[in-house]
Parts: structure tokens; C-alpha cells; sequence
């Protein structure tokens, strides 16, 4: 398989399915629901961390890079779900949370000790507790005489990959030896998971390891290393990178990098954004140069590098996509989405249109991202088929927003059915994985080509005729506004 075939299911473990009725989502339960992942068509899943962790960032503060967190679950349950959605040709990555631990880190407590031993470099120090001077600093935690660096929230210390301007004495440099020691133990933690079957890691904040370091090359230098030993041990790893600046993660050879919800890009311009992040999104009326220049320039960078742009739905991190459009337009944006060249990723619930829920109090150090990580809403029954407790769930169900898999599945036009066809479309049209592309507009209306076939999105208010029409989002070969078709040119 290339990679260019891949599609992607992600899944928050915490709310996909509770298998044990303790009200909280776990392997064994995503196990159960290969099926369905399978039935819609997609090839691969990426799960966001099920580590060991106290979850004060959704684990993305790690306790323990090298097991599961016993609320989801063993590793033998882990390795269990591997060998299913193997059987079944899933692939699984898992996220690489590469540039900080958890406070409660094993390693992290032992380089906070005030004795100097094997981990002391391991993580960014300074030299001197009572100075803040350099950074993210936090001081007087612990015994060491210093203060650690965070990379994120204060209780994710970064790992040390060193500086490249440095600016204090105290700053290492990239190239410095101590500073091999965190690229070496992120080494075995990719191999640990890699060698019981994963298939490769989403990265998360690819782009924060070097400190200082503006143009990012002293990243993209520490990516190359890491890559020229991983790539070698384990030539079929996929990596896609949470960086979504395509020139560099490609530099740093990444397969895949993130078109992620920036402001200053074309997934944000087309499909979210409003009069407060700089313009109505061009399925509401706003200009669409942004959108198209953009769009060729990351897809430009993809040709350029024989890499794969990843775009996406929405994320664990995003506001689901369904809050921003109404039924026609997400089916215009899905489309759009499974059309272009590079690697779609499906946030769970989306082929549904789950909603983000505002009115939700922040868990796991989700804040305002807690609503779109709410229980997988399966069906009409008890907790929405999502687990059999009779006490109250970990995360509450989207109350407001009923949508489910039993119903979608009973609706011919739901955005279930229509998510279905473009996959299988996707599947069995090779053109559509080719990384050429030409794009034209005229009048609102856009024409991307992609070998014999032809996607066209009528954002004007004209009406269009067509013939050859492999799926559309309007009714009998007419284009009313904001409707899409694919057709073929053969
Ligand atoms: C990434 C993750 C996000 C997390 C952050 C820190 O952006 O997607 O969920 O909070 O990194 O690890
Ligand atoms: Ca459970």
C-alpha cells in the first residue's frame, strides 16, 4: 500500500467506546468497533496518546511513554487491537508526544534530583533557581539547582534537544552530546511501539524541539538524524506531522504534514472562518484568493517534495466542523476534502456531524476543547450507546446535539452515506491520489482537475449543468449554489 491510499479515522480514546461499563472509553472497546471504522472504508486510525499519564493536557503529559494508561486498557489489549485491525488491513498510528513529559515522569523526577546521574540532561534546566531569564521557566518545584523548561503547560517540561542561538550560558547547543540523550530515548519509544506492531506516529508539535531556533533548520537537522536511524529500522513507518508548515516538515522528512485550523490557511478561509478571523469562509461569501493561493502553494510544496499534505475534518483540538456548517455545506466540504491530492483524516463523530458543545466544564485540561472530545454517539439508547453505566459517564453526551450512527445509518441522505460513497470513490479512483493538480476559477465557480476527473464547487449563484457525474451534492446533474460534483472526463 502507498501512502497516498491512506485514509484516516482519528480517535480520542476516552470517548469512542466503553467496553467495561466504568464509563470511560478504552482499547478494548475501539476493538469492538473495527467493524464499523471498516464498513465506512478507511484504511488507518490514529489514535490520540493512551499512555500512562494523569491527563492534565487529554495525555498529552506523559507518565509513562511505555504502557497503556489502565484506564484504556493493557498492552496486551493494545496488541490485541493491533492484530484485529491488522486483520482487517487497518493500519493503527499513535501519537508521539516528542517534545515534553509529565511532571510525574519518571525521568523528569530523577533529572529534578539535586544530585547529578544519567538523566540530569535528559530535560532543559537552567542553572539558577531564582532566575527566569531564557525562557519558560519554572522554579522552585524541586530540589535541582535550577528551574526545568515547559513546552506547553507548565506540568510538560521539555525534553532537551538544545538551543541553536544561545543566549545564556546555561543553553546547550543542539549538536552538543548531552543533548543526544533525549533523541535516543525518543528513538526507543518509537521502536518500543513500532516493534509490537503500530504502523507509525502522528507527532505532536514537530516543530518544538531545538529551542531558539527561529528558521526551525536546527529542528529540521535533529528530524533528519532521527529519521536516517527510525526510517532504516522500519522502512514502512508513516509519520505526519503536527506542524502544518509543509516546506519545513518535509525538509525534516516527514510523509504527511497537518493542514491544521490556522487562521492563515486555505482549510480555515474555506470552510470556518467568520468576520473575526479575517473574513466570511468562502462558503459564506468571502473572497476566495486567500483560499486558492494557499491551497496551490501547500499543494506546490507536496509536489515538490513527493510528500502528502493531511487534511483534515477538525481535531481533538478544533471545534467540530458540523458547529460552523449546515448539512449541504458539509457535504460541499467533504468533497472537497476527498478530492484533493494527500491524506484525509475523519475526526470521529464528524461522518455524523457531532457538534462541539460550548456548555461544557473543561476536563483533562481541555478547556474550551472539551466539548468536541464528548462520547461517540452510537445509537438513541442509554448513554447513546456509548457505554452501559448506570453512573454518570467520565465525559457527558452532547445533549443538544442527538445526532447518531443508528439514525444516520437509516437515512439514505445522511452525511454518513455520502462520507461512505466518497471513500469509496477515493478507493477505487486512482486519480485522485495523484499529486498533480491544476485548479482555475472563474465567477465563483472552481474547477479542480485531477487526471480524468474533474471536481467543480459552484460558489456562485448561478445555476450549472453537467454530464458525466460520478457523485454530487445537488440534485440531477444541476449545480445550484454551494453544491459540488465530481465528474469524469473520460
Ligand atoms: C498538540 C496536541 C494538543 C496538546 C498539545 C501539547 O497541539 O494536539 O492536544 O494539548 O500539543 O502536547
Ligand atoms: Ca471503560
Amino acid at each position: 500500500m502507498k501512502f497516498s491510499d491512506l485514509i484516516f479515522y482519528e480517535i480520542y480514546p476516552t470517548s469512542f467506546k466503553d467496553s467495561n461499563n466504568d464509563g470511560i472509553g478504552d482499547l478494548n472497546g475501539i476493538t469492538e468497533k473495527l467493524a464499523y471504522i471498516k464498513e465506512l472504508g478507511f484504511n488507518a486510525i490514529w489514535l490520540n496518546p493512551m499512555y500512562v499519564s494523569p491527563f492534565k493536557d487529554g495525555g498529552y503529559d506523559v507518565e509513562n511513554f511505555f504502557d497503556v494508561d489502565p484506564k484504556f486498557g493493557n498492552l496486551d489489549d493494545f496488541k490485541n487491537l493491533i492484530n484485529k485491525a491488522h486483520q482487517l488491513n487497518i493500519k493503527i498510528i499513535l501519537d508521539l508526544v516528542i517534545g515534553h513529559a509529565s511532571v510525574l515522569n519518571k525521568e523528569f523526577l530523577l533529572s529534578a534530583e539535586p544530585f547529578t546521574n544519567e538523566y540530569s540532561d535528559l530535560f532543559i534546566w537552567n542553572d539558577n533557581p531564582w532566575s527566569l531569564d531564557g525562557g519558560r521557566l519554572i522554579s522552585g518545584m524541586y530540589q535541582r539547582h535550577g528551574c526545568y523548561m515547559v513546552n506547553f503547560f507548565a506540568h510538560q517540561p521539555a525534553f532537551n534537544y538544545g538551543f541553536k542561538d544561545i543566549k545564556y550560558p546555561w543553553q546547550m547547543s543542539y549538536k552538543d552530546e548531552r543533548c543526544m540523550k533525549a533523541r535516543n530515548y525518543m528513538l526507543d519509544v518509537m521502536r518500543f511501539w513500532l516493534s509490537l506492531g503500530a504502523d507509525g506516529f502522528r507527532v505532536d508539535m514537530a516543530d518544538s524541539l531545538v529551542k531558539n531556533d527561529e528558521d526551525k533548520s536546527a529542528t529540521i537537522d535533529v528530524w533528519n538524524y532521527l529519521f536516517g536511524i527510525i526510517k532504516k529500522e522500519y522502512p514502512d513507518s508513516f509519520f505526519v506531522s503536527e506542524w502544518s508548515c509543509p516546506s519545513r516538515a518535509f525538509k525534516a522528512g516527514f510523509d504527511a504534514d497537518f493542514v491544521l485550523d490556522h487562521w492563515d490557511n486555505f482549510y480555515h478561509r474555506f470552510s470556518r472562518s467568520d468576520e473575526n478571523t479575517r473574513g466570511l469562509s468562502c462558503l459564506h461569501g468571502g473572497n476566495l484568493d486567500f483560499f486558492l493561493n494557499d491551497l496551490k502553494s501547500r499543494l506546490d510544496d507536496a509536489k515538490k517534495y513527493h510528500k502528502l499534505l493531511a487534511n483534515i475534518s477538525g481535531n481533538h483540538d478544533t471545534f467540530r466542523i458540523a458547529n460552523y456548517l449546515d448539512h449541504k455545506d458539509l457535504k460541499l466540504f467533504y468533497l472537497l476534502l476527498f478530492t484533493l491530492p494527500g491524506v484525509p483524516f475523519i475526526y470521529y463523530g464528524d461522518e455524523i456531524g457531532m457538534k462541539t458543545e460550548h456548555n461544557i466544564y473543561s476536563k483533562d485540561g481541555g478547556f474550551q476543547r472539551t466539548g468536541s472530545r464528548t462520547p461517540m454517539q452510537w445509537d438513541d439508547s442509554k448513554n447513546m450507546g456509548f457505554s452501559d453505566t448506570d453512573r454518570s459517564l467520565y465525559l457527558p453526551i452532547n445533549e443538544d446535539n442527538k445526532v447518531n450512527v443508528y439514525d444516520a445509518k437509516k437515512d439514505k441522505n445522511s452525511l454518513y452515506y455520502f462520507i461512505k460513497e466518497l471513500i469509496k470513490i477515493r478507493n477505487q479512483i486512482d486519480d485522485l491520489k495523484l499529486e498533480d493538480y491544476v485548479i482555475n476559477e472563474n465567477n465563483r465557480i472552481i474547477e479542480i482537475i485531477r487526471g480524468n476527473y474533474k471536481l467543480i464547487m459552484n460558489l456562485s449563484n448561478e445555476e450549472i449543468h453537467l454530464n458525466n457525474v460520478i457523485i454530487s451534492t445537488g440534485q440531477n446533474d444541476v449545480l445550484k449554489h454551494n453544491e459540488g460534483a465530481l465528474i469524469s472526463l473520460k
